[in-house]
């Protein structure tokens, strides 16, 4: 990973572009919700950086702050009641934000509903910062530090709370296991002495590192999922390294709400690999091989839960959905992978009225009848 001041221009730079998009995509869906609903929404951004990064060619790009600035100035009747509040604990980061704020066409528009601060956050402060309105949180550190999974679970309880943070899996996974006892304290503050040692003891059944990726994202997807009641969302976004098959980070998303869920894999799909075009992963999709194209696991998953069953296509995905609530599915991943099913005569699809449903179509009413697991 790169030493923190060299962040903003180094080849980091496409993910941290992607990065911004995930946060601005969310925010505006979540503005049109939020804000007709609550008085006063928020914007909290703890680790906001200096406003802008920088390529290869010196050529400066806006990051995220001043990317939801635009969108002030794009829906000025959407943010009349929006705060925002960035801070940083590098004063000349704090500094450069402002400046680069002022100068923006919406500073005029919400100057009175904005804060900038440069303080170090950490896990004894965090809490501090938590509004007493439903705010989008993004926490951005460069490791994994300034809080923990208790402190996330308390932002996200919060009524239209919504929260967006980075994981750096390439030091957080080293350092659970680190020989300096105060390295290994970071691993153990965000997660709790309990968990780091329950996380400690599944590890001895990893042989390989995807064998301990896959054990330590799912000890961390889990809890975050059993911090809520009944539960948190979860959605991961991975990154991986653009010269190298291994993981760098990820973008976290945690929510309490069934519908922001379905809202973020919405945005995270137009941004995974293959529409990217780069290096970047967003789960399964990369996978290759199987019995339908790119989307075999979930075609396999499909075919075994409903094996000998009629049901509505919209009840097709929402089973699948219930069943397995961290899949990175989109409507659109289920209908393609349903048309490949019946292309393959895993399954006869029909219309409510017993009318044949065009070969392209997959409407949401269609009861669709999967062949028996022993018929294939
Ligand atoms: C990855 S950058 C943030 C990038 C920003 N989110 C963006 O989209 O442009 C991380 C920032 O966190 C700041 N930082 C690191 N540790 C911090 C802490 N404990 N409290 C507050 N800010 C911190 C760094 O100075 C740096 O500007």
């Amino acid at each position: 990973m790169p030493a923190p001041d060299d962040f903003f221009d180094d080849s980091q730079r496409l993910a941290s572009k992607i990065k911004t998009e995930i946060v601005v995509k969310y925010f505006k869906p979540w503005l049109d919700i939020l804000a007709r609903r609550a008085p006063k929404v928020g914007y909290v951004d703890l680790f906001c950086g200096p406003g802008k990064f920088v390529n290869e060619a010196g050529q400066e790009f806006p990051s995220t702050p001043l990317r939801i600035l635009d969108l002030v100035a794009q829906h000025p009747e959407l943010t009349s009641t929006l705060y925002l509040h960035f801070n940083d604990a590098e004063a000349r980061h704090a500094a450069s934000l402002r400046t680069a704020m002022e100068a923006h066409p919406a500073w005029p528009l919400i100057c009175r509903r904005v804060t900038i601060s440069s303080q170090r956050v950490s896990a004894e402060t965090v809490r501090s910062w938590i509004q007493p309105y439903p705010a989008l949180y993004f926490l951005d550190p460069f490791g994994y530090g300034g809080f923990t999974f208790e402190d996330l679970d308390t932002i996200v309880r919060q009524h239209g709370n919504d929260l967006l943070f980075f994981l750096n899996y390439n030091r957080f996974n080293p350092e659970l296991n680190h020989q300096n006892p105060l390295i290994r304290r970071q691993p153990e503050t965000l997660l709790g002495t309990t968990s780091y040692e329950a996380l400690q003891h599944s590890l001895q059944a990893a042989a390989t590192s995807s064998q301990r990726q896959a054990i330590i994202t799912d000890h961390i997807w889990s809890q975050l999922e059993r911090g809520g009641a009944p539960q948190h969302y979860v959605v991961p976004f991975e990154f991986k390294f653009s010269d190298r098959d291994r993981t760098s980070h990820y973008i976290v998303f945690v929510s309490k709400n069934a519908n922001a869920r379905k809202i973020i894999r919405e945005v995270m799909a137009g941004l995974r690999t293959d529409r990217a075009g780069g290096s970047f992963e967003f789960n399964p999709h990369a996978l290759q091989g199987g019995l339908f194209d790119g989307h075999f696991r979930l075609g396999d998953e499909l075919h075994r839960m409903f094996a000998g069953r009629t049901l509505a296509v919209q009840d097709v995905i929402a089973g699948h959905d219930r069943a397995f609530p961290r899949s990175p599915y989109v409507e659109k991943d289920y209908k393609s992978t349903l048309k490949q099913l019946r292309d393959r005569d895993y399954l006869t699809v029909i219309k409510p009225d017993g009318k044949a449903v065009p070969r392209n179509q997959m409407p949401d009413t269609a009861l669709v009848t999967f062949a028996a697991l022993n018929q294939r």
